[in-house]
């Protein structure tokens, strides 16, 4: 279960209370057990092609699962830690820029963690995710990703369409207006 502080009513959203929380804001979430791929894999610093192949085919099920009720058409894996990311700060501070996407932005959490700072119907509110969470940023949806201090995160992610993941950033859009 993922923990939620809400900035805008200063409040920890009580762990019984997140689903409906979630749900009234209309993001999709999930707990998928990760047991199925081994820990000593999942925990690993950096995968070689091989060994993330594994970890995505130990998840197939639910993948294919949700592909399908949810019109997703491909999936990859992302490793995010010091040791396997030459650039990891550099790379951090834009995903620290508030964007939005023309789709859903998706991730199912392999190991690590890491934050979602969305603002819906005018709350912003801050989704921590651990290794099981599975959720859905809903599209048009303004918000930025950070790790915690542990900057150690695997996930999958899940795309509706080719070109639909590409980040539009709200200070390039006020530099333009
Ligand atoms: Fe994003």
């Amino acid at each position: 279960m993922p923990q939620i502080y809400d900035h805008t009513h200063h409040a920890n959203i009580p762990a019984e209370a997140i689903p409906a929380y979630l749900a009234e804001r209309g993001v999709h979430y999930e707990f998928w057990p990760v047991d199925s791929a081994p820990d000593t894999l999942r925990r690993q610093d950096s995968l070689t092609p091989e060994e993330q192949q594994q970890i995505l085919s130990a998840f197939q099920d639910s993948i294919a699962r949700l592909s399908q009720e949810r019109g997703y058409i491909s999936h990859d894996l992302i490793v995010l830690n010091p040791h396997s990311t030459a650039n990891l700060e550099e790379l951090l501070k834009n995903f620290e820029r508030t964007h939005i996407h023309t789709e859903d932005e998706v991730r199912f959490i392999v190991d690590g963690e890491g934050i979602f700072t969305l603002t819906r119907n005018g709350d912003t509110f801050s989704v921590t995710v651990q290794a099981g969470d599975l959720i859905s940023v809903p599209e048009g949806t303004p918000h930025y990703f950070t790790l915690t201090e542990a900057r150690n995160v695997k996930a999958v992610r899940l795309f509706q369409t080719k070109e639909g993941w590409v980040a539009i950033y709200h200070d390039e859009e006020s530099v333009n207006a």
